[in-house]
C-alpha cells in the first residue's frame, strides 16, 4: 500500500460492540473491539440503555489501545469515519458524539457512514478490491439484508430485508425457549450437530407463492425474510412436549429450527443474486459464523455459479475496521465529508452510504 493511501480512524457503536479500527487505504492496521455482551446475558438480549452506558465507559480505552497498537497518533490520521446508522439510537449517539469531539479537536474531516455498507466495505481489507456484480448477505442479531453493490461509495441497493426479527435475534429467542442461554447462535449451532434437521418441519417464512410471485411478476416479499412465525412455531412445539409431560428433544428442535433459517436465507440470497446478475456474494454479520449457513450457502452458491466470500469472523461481527475501510474508500473517491451537523439515523437506508453536509 502506498504511503499516500489515506490513514482513517473508524468508530462503531451501533449495538453492543464498541469498535475502533484504523486502516491505511486497504490495509488493516488495527481492529480494537470492546463488547458489552456479558452485561446483556441475564436479560437474554441486548438492552439498549446498558449498551449505551458501556460504550461511554469503553470508548476512550478502546481508542487509546487502537492508536497504541497501530503505532499512530491522532495528528497523523487523515480522516475519521463513524457509524451514523442504522442501529440503536442511544448507542449510535455515543460513537457519533465521540467522533465529532475528535474531529472538532483535531480539525480532521469526519464521515458519517452507513453501518450496513461498512459490513460490505470490510471486504477490501480481506482480498483487496471488491469484484463487480457484487451482492452482500448480512445476517446478525440486528439485521438481515440482501444488498446489491453497484459501487461501494455511490450505489448500494436494498434487495430484501427482514420484516420482523433478524436472523440472529431468532437464534437468541429460540435458544431462550430451549433454555440454552445467550447468545443463542453459537450454542444452537453446536447442539444442532447432535440433532436431526428433518425431525420437525418448521415453517419457512415468506416462501409461499403469494409472497415470492414469479420472476416476471415478483411478489412484494420475494427477497424479504420473516422469522417471527418460526419462533412462534418453536414455542408451540416446546409447549406440546411439556403439556404431554415428555422430555423436549432439544437437539432435534435446534437442528430443525436451524435448517429452516438457513434454508430460507440461502435460497433467497441465491435467487436474488441470480435475478440481479450478481456473480459474487459477500457474507457478513455475526451469524456468518454459523457452520450450517456456511456449508449450505457455499454449496448453493457453487451450484449457481456464484463466488462466495466470507471474511474472517473478527471482520464479520460489528467492528471499527469496517467503518474505517469504508471511510478510506470515500476519501479515495473524493466524496465530501459530512461536517459536524449531522444527526444519528437509527433507520438510515443503505442508499445513504455517507451523510452529506
Ligand atoms: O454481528 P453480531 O456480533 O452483533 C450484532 O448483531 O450486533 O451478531 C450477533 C448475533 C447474535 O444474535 C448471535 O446469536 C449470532 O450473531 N451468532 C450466531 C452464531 N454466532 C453468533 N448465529 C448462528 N450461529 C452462530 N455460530
Ligand atoms: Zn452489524
Amino acid at each position: 500500500m502506498s504511503p499516500s493511501a489515506p490513514l482513517v480512524l473508524g468508530i462503531e457503536s451501533s449495538c453492543d460492540e464498541t469498535g475502533v479500527g484504523i486502516v491505511r487505504g486497504t490495509e488493516l492496521l488495527v481492529n480494537a473491539v470492546a463488547s458489552s455482551m456479558e452485561e446483556h446475558v441475564r436479560f437474554g438480549g441486548v438492552i439498549p440503555e446498558i449498551a449505551s452506558r458501556a460504550h461511554l465507559d469503553a470508548f476512550v480505552p478502546t481508542l487509546e489501545s487502537a492508536l497504541k497498537d497501530a503505532g499512530v497518533s491522532l495528528a497523523e490520521i487523515d480522516a475519521i469515519a463513524v457509524t451514523s446508522g442504522p442501529g440503536l439510537s442511544g448507542a449510535l449517539m455515543v460513537g457519533v458524539s465521540a467522533a465529532k469531539a475528535l474531529a472538532l479537536a483535531t480539525g480532521k474531516p469526519l464521515y458519517a457512514i452507513n453501518h450496513l455498507v461498512a459490513h460490505v466495505g470490510v471486504g477490501i481489507l480481506d482480498g483487496g478490491e471488491l469484484p463487480e456484480n457484487l451482492g452482500a448477505l448480512l445476517v446478525s442479531g440486528g439485521h438481515t439484508e440482501i444488498l446489491q453493490v453497484n459501487s461501494l461509495t455511490s450505489d448500494v441497493r436494498l434487495l430484501g430485508a427482514t420484516i420482523d426479527d433478524a436472523a440472529g435475534e431468532a437464534y437468541d429467542k429460540v435458544a431462550r425457549l430451549l433454555g440454552l442461554g445467550y447468545p443463542g447462535g453459537p450454542v444452537i449451532d453446536r447442539i444442532a450437530k447432535e440433532g436431526d434437521p428433518k425431525a420437525i418441519r418448521f415453517p419457512r417464512g415468506l416462501t409461499l407463492p403469494k409472497f415470492i410471485g414469479t420472476e416476471e411478476d415478483p411478489g412484494k416479499h420475494r427477497h424479504d425474510f420473516s422469522f417471527s412465525g418460526l419462533k412462534t412455531a418453536v414455542a408451540r412445539c416446546v409447549e406440546q412436549y411439556q403439556k404431554r409431560g415428555e422430555e423436549v428433544p432439544v437437539a432435534d428442535i435446534a437442528a430443525s429450527f436451524q435448517e429452516a433459517v438457513v434454508d430460507v436465507i440461502t435460497s433467497k440470497a441465491v435467487r436474488a443474486c441470480r435475478e440481479h446478475g450478481l456473480t459474487n456474494l459477500l457474507l457478513g454479520g455475526g451469524v456468518a459464523a454459523n457452520s450450517r449457513l456456511r456449508e449450505l450457502l457455499a454449496a448453493r452458491c457453487s451450484s449457481a455459479g456464484i463466488t462466495l466470500r466470507v471474511p474472517p469472523r473478527s471482520l464479520c461481527t460489528d467492528n471499527g475496521a469496517m467503518v474505517a475501510a469504508l471511510g478510506a474508500q470515500l476519501v479515495a473517491d473524493n466524496v465530501l465529508p459530512s461536517g459536524l451537523k449531522f444527526s444519528t439515523d437509527s433507520g438510515q437506508p443503505v442508499s445513504l452510504i455517507s451523510l452529506a453536509v
